[in-house]
């Protein structure tokens, strides 16, 4: 017997490839394999002239206008880690002074970054949110000290999704002269970004939150940064990416991620809205059912996140009075993700810093939509959540 996969409900973890991008990237597996960083013949020249339309496609996505602000990596944590270390490490190795500002709230490939270079001497204030998970521009502001040199903030929660007021904190932090990194891995190509106006210095982004492959992703570092050292690379090697990131290129894979930008950058005012209708819809009738069948026995359910700063794909419910074991047992058609999964079994350090009591975070479900959710996915979901609230309170 075969057993039927589950429906795909969790685009924060991962998207599948839209099937363009995979068209993309084909001829880059099979005639067009050569490596960009030959320059005596045509293999060579093909590839770098097809990475190189990538880097404007990822560009023009951002709202940037200079193609060589894209660094290509292997996805968001390194990104994160070329960002965080590439500009506060030298100020370590130099014993110079140097200060973090950071949430409490970000992915752990920032947040065990700034805890490794705490370990090493960097100052570095974890800012808590509000309860939504947000922080304020005065809050961030008001953590500046005299030896301040970045501010490392996520754009888009992922487990949460709670969007954080970028646009707000970057022309801040450039009047103080202070960098500024933002974590854009959950919401660029479904939040509109313009870095430029928003004043941000170094962005990472994931080829696979946006429907392109896994293991590639960029740095987006603007110009000043480069021209004034203020990044430094983490690898030594070759002079690929200007010597910020040594390492033949994965081709097929940023040609993937270029195609994907494009698309994402196409739909930008489309897409977005139309599954952040699609989602709405979905919670308020999660909602309502779940305060229909649970009514008897004391169940209800709570968004977590802000209720409407909050990135089209994500859904994060918790379910007050329902034992973890039914919980667990209940989803077994729909592929969402555990809201507490963590490291060890210890609760989300997200859903900690939002106040969530650690039995809730243990019944928190996040359910991820994108591209290639249907309604009737959703009629499923709706349907699994009401049988696993009667059943427990039969
Ligand atoms: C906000 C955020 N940052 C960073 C990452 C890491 O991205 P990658 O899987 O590309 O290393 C993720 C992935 O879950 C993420 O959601």
């Amino acid at each position: 017997m075969v057993l039927e996969k589950p429906i795909y409900l969790d685009y924060n973890a991962t998207t599948p490839v839209d099937p363009c991008v995979l068209e993309a990237m084909l001829p880059y597996f099979r005639d067009s394999f050569g490596n960009p960083s030959s320059t005596t013949h045509s293999h060579g020249w093909e590839a770098k002239l097809a990475v190189e339309n990538a880097r404007k496609s990822a560009t023009r996505l951002l709202g940037a206008a200079d193609p060589n602000s894209i660094v290509w990596t292997s996805g968001a944590t390194e990104s994160n880690n070329l960002a965080i270390q590439g500009v506060l490490g030298p100020f370590l190795d130099h014993k110079t002074a140097a200060h973090l500002i950071t949430t409490q709230t970000e992915h752990k490939a920032s947040l065990d970054v700034a805890h490794a270079l705490e370990r090493r001497g960097l100052e570095v204030t974890f800012l808590k949110p509000n309860r939504f998970g947000q922080v304020s521009p005065e809050l961030v502001m008001s953590a500046i000290r005299p030896h301040t040199k970045m501010i490392s903030i996520i754009h888009a929660n992922n487990e949460i999704g709670t969007i954080n007021p970028v646009s707000s904190i970057g022309p801040e932090a450039r009047r103080r002269g202070i960098l500024f990194h933002v974590d854009a891995a959950q919401s660029a190509g479904k939040i509109p970004i313009d870095v430029e106006k928003s004043a941000i210095d170094l962005l990472s982004v994931s080829g696979h939150k946006i429907y392109g492959p896994k293991g590639v992703g960029f740095l987006f570092v603007a110009p000043h940064v480069t021209k004034a050292n203020l990044l430094t690379g983490l690898l030594y090697g070759g002079s690929q990416e200007r010597g910020l990131r040594p390492g033949t290129l994965n081709v097929p894979g940023i040609v993937g991620l270029g195609r994907a930008c494009e698309i994402c950058f196409e739909r930008i005012n489309e897409e977005p809205q139309k599954l952040a209708n699609m989602r709405d819809q979905f919670i308020a009738e999660v909602l309502d059912r779940v305060s229909k069948a649970g009514a008897k026995s004391n169940i209800s359910a709570q968004l977590n996140g802000h209720p409407k700063d909050r990135v089209y794909s994500n859904i994060s419910l918790s379910f007050h009075g329902l034992s973890s074991d039914v919980f667990a047992l209940g989803l077994s058609r729909i592929a969402v993700s555990a809201g507490s999964a963590c490291a060890a079994g210890e609760p989300s350090h997200v859903l900690a810093a939002i106040g969530l009591p650690e039995i809730l975070a243990h019944a928190t479900v996040r359910i991820g939509i994108g591209r290639f959710t249907t309604p009737e996915d959703l009629q499923v979901a709706l349907e699994q959540i009401e049988a696993m609230v009667e059943n427990q309170r039969n």
